[in-house]
């Protein structure tokens, strides 16, 4: 698999590649305009990407609702004390709290965070709870600690009310770890219950109280994506039609979220996660608010009526599915509808009375067969008749070929569906050899977004992929032929986006993180090249007056930029030689003097970034001497290359 082809150029001094003919940039004849939403974003709650990821919630098991109650909690017993699980019924959807009763002495209870708490010196910790007194008084003492014991920040909360109420504190951690707990401490004599235990630090995205993880958010926003998928994935599909993901639940006071398993927790036997559930602390509002804080439009997948048909394939009939539509349509209100409405009032009494200005929605993940169609045909009716503007994503199903991917694509095309949702998780050779994928697609049919994608180094959903610099060189050269066929392909997602190195299922993935670290893949810097360097036209690039698409193992497109009058370039040698290349930009009087070059290369196929040495595959920028209008550029073997030239009157 790691073979790199021989390259057939002519070979010069040490191995250097002369190329005979030039490559020609016709800057006067643009074509497809580039869609803004052309590079986007993927999230699934996969790989603990939303609670213990990307939700900066410290706490596991908040308000006891994992199938086992006490799940992630430890007792630190004491004869004279005792907790009680107990339900209520005022609150259906949160229904346990526990009860404790201590006569005195020491008593507590250690929450052990998810895989630990990654905790850093000088940050402050907001401490939440809501509990009412039974009897007596209780004092909450607050310890975080290291796992030898060592104390690294504490807090005293006196619980002082009969009826259910939020207390709070808040202290500063002297210390950084990533493996900390929580002690949480009954002082006094008396009985309390207790519910959403919760601990968040400060500096969360935009110190957003109960926000999500700046570290992780800032590596979204640098990438300046033009969309954001969300929340999924199977996840939208969930095992069984109980499972599946409802937006509903999702929004609305915290702690009348209903928690759920999350579907990953039991998928893969060789990485079981069986304490991996769903809070939705980050749910449909907080999505939203992302995709605005970093500029990107939102595309909301929902269910159609279908469970994964890799676990349980149970379908609503078509007759029931009046609640999943009235649920999309429901959705469109919430992210669009005046305040005036039921969802559009939900949205500004969460605090954002502005519409979310929804375009675009999915009818379910990757569904199959006829039953997909019977049911994406009713979902589109009915969101069709009431917002037209909405643009809908409909599925190709898991695989960009054979028999389901053919019937689904006829079908589809046939009812001049919007968007097809093409999903590909294959081998480098495959992304190779098909950079001329969407060369001959219809130009008139359906658009596409290829929503799923990765290049898997040894096999789908093999726990043994690695984020390899071969499978991100293969995806850039795959991408020039995303980005040629803009005017048929406006969207594209890499696919998972977050893994957590304690706590994921499926590799490989964008970014990886620990508790306290996070690092962008080889990847990544081609996902953020591409979309950091878009353009808003497609340029025709040749050589010989053919496409650039694999021949001596280089592929190539280039854009026009308007804002900044800027043509881009994208270049992919993914031969195992140097080749030296003139540019021509033909249709251009003049460019300013100097361009910027960036270059993402490793002369190890397999190289990968990690904790350690987080940008050991990642780009250099450098500036690039322009003579008239030619270019001449040297392409290091196995490299990626960006150049970005402006054209002057
Ligand atoms: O990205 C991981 C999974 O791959 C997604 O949940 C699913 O849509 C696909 O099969």
């Amino acid at each position: 698999m790691q073979k790199w082809y021989t390259t057939v150029l002519a070979l010069g001094l040490a191995g250097q590649v002369f190329a005979q003919n030039p490559l020609v940039v016709k800057v006067n004849q643009p074509k497809a305009e580039i869609q803004p939403t052309m590079w986007g974003l993927f999230f699934e709650d996969i790989n603990m990407g939303a609670d213990g990821g990307l939700y900066a919630e410290l706490i596991k098991n908040r308000s006891f609702e994992f199938e086992s109650p006490m799940m992630g909690w430890k007792e630190q017993k004491n004869p004279k004390a005792s907790v009680l699980v107990l339900n209520r019924q005022d609150q259906p959807e949160n229904p346990r709290f526990i009860r404790v009763k201590t006569e005195g002495g020491k008593y507590g209870l250690t929450n052990e965070g998810f895989r630990g708490m990654g905790v850093k010196q000088g940050v402050g910790y907001d401490f939440s709870v809501l509990s009412r007194n039974v009897e007596g008084n209780l004092t909450l003492k607050l310890e975080l600690i290291k796992p030898d014991g060592q104390v690294l920040g504490t807090a005293s909360l006196p619980l002082n009310s009969t009826d259910w109420k939020k207390h709070s504190v808040r202290f500063t951690s002297n210390g950084t770890e990533p493996k900390a707990k929580l002690n949480v401490w009954f002082e006094g004599t008396g009985t309390a219950d207790l519910d959403m235990i919760s601990l968040f630090p400060q500096d969360t995205w935009k110190n957003r109280p109960g926000g999500l993880r700046a570290d992780l958010v800032q590596l979204l926003a640098d990438m300046k994506p033009g969309f954001l998928r969300f929340p999924g994935g199977c996840i939208v599909e969930g095992m069984d039609l109980s499972n599946r993901y409802q937006w509903k639940k999702t929004v609305g006071p915290l702690e009348g979220r209903e928690v759920a398993i999350n579907r990953w927790n039991k998928e893969f036997k060789h990485r079981l996660t069986p304490d991996y559930f769903q809070t939705f602390g980050l749910g449909f509002f907080e999505y939203f608010q992302l995709a605005e804080d970093i500029g990107a439009e939102p595309l909301p997948i929902l269910n159609c009526g279908m469970a994964c048909q890799y676990n349980t394939a149970e379908v609503v009939p078509v007759e029931e599915l009046d609640p999943y539509v009235q649920d999309a349509l429901d959705l469109i209100e919430f992210a669009n509808g005046s305040t005036d409405t039921k969802w559009g009032k939900l949205r500004a009494d969460m605090g954002h009375p502005a519409p979310f200005n929804l375009k675009l929605l999915g009818v379910g993940n990757e569904q199959w067969g006829p039953q997909y169609i019977d049911r994406y045909v009713v979902f589109e009716k009915a969101i069709k008749s009431k917002y037209p503007e909405v643009r809908l994503i409909s599925s190709a199903g898991p695989n960009p070929d054979g028999e389901v991917f053919g019937f689904l694509n006829g079908k589809l095309r046939s009812l001049k569906a919007d968007i097809i949702d093409e999903h590909y998780y294959r081998k480098p050779e495959w992304f190779l050899e098909n950079a001329t994928r969407y060369d001959d697609y219809d130009r008139n049919g359906p658009k596409i977004f290829a929503g799923e994608y990765a290049s898997q180094s040894k096999d789908v959903a093999s726990p043994e992929n690695r984020n390899t610099w071969l499978c991100a060189l293969s995806e850039a050269a795959f991408m020039t032929g995303l980005e040629r066929n803009a005017d048929v392909v406006h969207m594209a997602s890499y696919a998972p986006l977050f893994a957590h190195a304690d706590g994921w299922q499926w590799t490989p993935d964008l970014i990886w993180m620990n508790n306290l670290q996070s690092y962008g893949t080889p990847n990544y810097y081609v996902q953020k090249l591409y979309s950091t360097n878009k353009g808003t036209k497609v340029l025709p690039i040749l050589s010989n007056n053919q496409l650039i698409t694999g021949k001596d193992q280089l592929y190539a497109s280039a854009t026009w930029d308007e804002p900044t009058k800027e043509v881009i370039l994208k270049l992919v040698n993914a031969s195992s030689q140097p080749q030296t290349h003139t540019v021509n930009l033909e249709g251009v009087k003049k460019l300013e003097n100097k361009g910027k070059r960036f270059t993402l290369k490793s002369s190890e196929p397999g190289a990968v970034n990690s904790f350690d040495q987080p940008k050991q595959v990642s780009p250099t920028e450098e500036e690039l001497a322009v003579k008239g209008t030619k270019l001449n550029l040297t392409l290091a073997p196995q490299s990626f290359t960006v150049v970005r030239v402006k054209v002057v009157k």
